[in-house]
């Protein structure tokens, strides 16, 4: 595996996606939101009809996902994000998208991968994992505001509840549940601003890629 690796994990509208696009720009590295990847999955089985609870199906369908035209208009429409929490709980799905983004990690000259397993299961030896959080509340307000921004109808209680359901499932699953790797630097985003994260990451990362 390549040595520049940047690991991001945490919760759902935690802003790690922000967070990873801008410093795979700010380093030059490739960029993968691997929840893009089971969202895909979901996607192709919904768009073919076929069932969300064959795991044998999903996990042939996972092996053919092309990591390189991965669609995020399309594929975070609510829904997909809803069934792409279902079939994230499948071992074999779980098994053929970790090889495809362990791959994806390798690409030189760095990587950015978010997710919710980055740090423990796909790249358990990068040398750059953040664990970004923020409290429920807080996601739940930002996640409302950028639907209200984009014209969406938005109710907040239920955005709320969209958000703890999504943090149980993420979390309770036996397979590579959601939580911080022992050696993550842990980053509470509930008062900091997007700019503020990043400078924290980027002082995180340029100690550990040795840039300063
Ligand atoms: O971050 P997201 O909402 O796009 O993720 C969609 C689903 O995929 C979510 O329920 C968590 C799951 N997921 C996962 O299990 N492991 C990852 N590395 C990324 C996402």
């Amino acid at each position: 595996m390549s040595i520049n690796v940047i690991a991001i994990d945490g919760p759902a509208a935690s802003g790690k996606g922000t967070l990873a696009r801008r410093l795979a720009a700010h380093y030059g590295f490739h960029h993968l939101d691997t929840g893009l990847t089971y969202r895909a999955v979901a996607h192709e089985l919904i768009e073919t009809g076929a069932s969300l609870d064959d795991e044998a199906l999903a996990a042939r369908t996972a092996l053919s996902i092309d990591f390189s035209a991965l669609d995020r208009n399309i594929l975070s429409a609510h829904e997909i994000g809803e069934a792409a929490s279902k079939v994230a709980v499948m071992p074999q799905v779980r098994k053929a998208l970790v090889e495809a983004q362990r791959r994806f990690a390798a690409t030189p000259p760095g990587t950015v991968l978010d997710g919710r397993d980055i740090g423990t299961v796909v790249c358990p030896d990068a040398p750059v994992k953040l664990y970004v959080t923020a409290s429920p509340e807080v996601r739940a307000g930002r996640r409302a505001a950028e639907m209200a921004a984009t014209g969406q109808p938005t109710d907040y209680d239920q955005v709320l509840a969209d958000i703890r359901r999504r943090d149980a499932r993420d979390s309770g699953r036996s397979d590579s549940p959601l939580k911080p790797a022992d050696d993550a630097h842990l980053l509470d985003t509930s008062e900091m601003t997007i700019e503020a994260a990043f400078e924290a990451a980027c002082a995180i990362a340029d100690a550990a890629l040795n840039r300063n």
